[in-house]
Parts: structure tokens; sequence; C-alpha cells
């Protein structure tokens, strides 16, 4: 099946310019799987909790609509980071949507930085979504959101789940990511598929630069394909999520059959 990435400069708090943008930069997708970043049509650093609760939206508002829209538009299964406003407050979540619909929600865990201000850290755990690809072979789905990648207990949750492919929608700061997501994959065997944004956001006098940079790791840690720091655009790779399920290592050892979760510190 083929996976796309979408890498772009989304503007602050502009929402309907920022969807019209990833309109036409999507215009002629061909894909099964189409990940975006973080936020990816509200913008990341915000000023107040005022801009926030401008953009914020439910998980059946205009965006989550739209992703929707594409979705069944292009026959896509398509993962994007929104601001879900909720009754317990606003998460930092990502939506996956098939042609049939919302599939569901994930809401970050691991808040950074200022989104602690913000957000409320999820509660929702690290689910995984049963999806299908373009003929209709089912895999499964797992999302995690930009620094979420800095906790390994992350992609491990995820994996020891099923997930057969991580999305990774980002809007990442640091430097440290794209050099540790063949990691991700290499030390759980998955598909890892990371969205990042570029440009710059300032917040009190603070310039925060995302670092572009996006890239898919197949379960040997090979780079599948990258962008630039200042890319925009769509880039696609070829993969087979069946591919992650064998976890075999050599004749006598397997990545998980060879845990010995009885000695492992959690906490
Ligand atoms: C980040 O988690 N957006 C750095």
């Amino acid at each position: 099946m083929k996976g796309a990435i979408l890498q772009y400069d989304p503007a602050y708090l502009d929402v309907e310019r920022n969807l019209a943008a990833v309109d036409g930069l999507i215009d002629s997708l061909d894909a099964d799987l189409l990940v975006l970043p973080e936020l990816f049509a509200a913008g990341y650093f915000f000023k107040s909790s005022e801009d926030l609760r401008s953009v914020a939206e439910t998980a059946d508002g205009r965006t989550v609509e739209q992703l929707k829209a594409w979705s069944r538009d292009k026959n896509a299964v398509i993962v994007a980071g929104f601001p879900e406003l909720t009754a317990s407050g606003i998460y930092n979540s990502a939506a996956v949507v098939s042609p049939q619909g919302l599939v569901g929600v994930y809401r970050k865990v691991h808040l950074f930085y200022r989104e602690k201000e913000l957000f409320q850290p999820g509660d929702l755990g690290f689910p995984v979504f049963d999806v299908k690809d373009r003929n209709g072979e089912p895999y499964r789905l797992g999302v995690m959101i930009c620094f979420d990648w800095y906790f390994p207990e992350s992609a491990r949750s995820l994996a020891l789940s099923g997930a057969d492919v991580i999305a990774h929608p980002s809007n990442l700061v640091r430097k440290d990511c794209p050099r540790s997501m063949p990691i991700r994959a290499l030390e759980n065997h998955v598909f890892t598929v990371t969205a990042n944004r570029v440009g710059g956001e300032e917040s009190d006098g603070e310039l925060l630069t995302f670092i572009g940079q996006s890239l898919a790791c197949d379960p040997a840690g090979e780079v599948l394909c990258s962008f630039t720091r200042e890319g925009v655009g769509v880039e696609t790779f070829s993969f087979d999520p069946k591919t992650s399920r064998n976890r075999d290592i050599t004749a006598t050892n397997n990545l998980f059959g060879d845990r010995r979760a009885e000695v492992y510190r959690l906490a």
C-alpha cells in the first residue's frame, strides 16, 4: 500500500486558510494512508487560552468534517491533529478518519512545554484502530503525537497493542526526533510515519522554529521517505503493514516473546 506525509507551514489561528492550503496540496493525492501534522489547521504556540479556545473544535466540528470529506474524496485513511473541545476541557488530539467516517480519536498523553498550561493531558491511553487499505486489506493503526516520541513507552504500548503502523502527527522543535524515529521503529518492529510542520510562531517574545524533516521508517529502522527542514508538499512511500508482524530476531529470539516484563521497572 501507499503512505503519504504532508509537511507544510500553517498560519496561526487561520483555520480556513489552512484547510484551503491543504486542499490544494493534496489535490492529486494517491495514497491509502495520509498523515498530517499536529494541530495542522490551528497553529501551535498559542499566545493565550482565548486564542486556543477560538480554534478548538469538537470531534464533529469543521476540521474533522473536512478530514472526512477528504477521506471520502481521496479514498484514504487520514490521521491529523486538531484542538479537541470537550466538556472536560481542550485536548491536543488527533482524529483518524476513513471513507466511512470517524474511526477514533487519540489525545496526546505527554504535553510539551507550555501545552501544559493550555491542554488537558490525554485520558484515552494509546488506542489502536482497525482500518483498511484501498484493497480492503485490514491493518492496525496506532497514533502518538509529537513529544510522545520522547517516551519510548508510547510506541511500545502501541506495538504491544498490535499496531502495525504508528502515525505521528507532529510540530517538532527539538532536533533529536528525526534521528530517534528509526530506533522507535526498529525496537518495536513497526512502521512509523512522522508528519511535521515548518515555519515559526512567536508567543511572549519567544520564537519556536519547527524543524520539518518529516519521515517514514520501516520495522528495520530504514527511512522510507524524508523531507528537508524547509520542504512543503506531499511525499509518498510504499509499504506492507503485515511485514511488521513477524518479530522473530533469530531462530530462538522474538522481540516480544523474549520480553521479561516481570523484571522491568515502569515506575
Ligand atoms: C511538541 O510536542 N509539539 C514539541
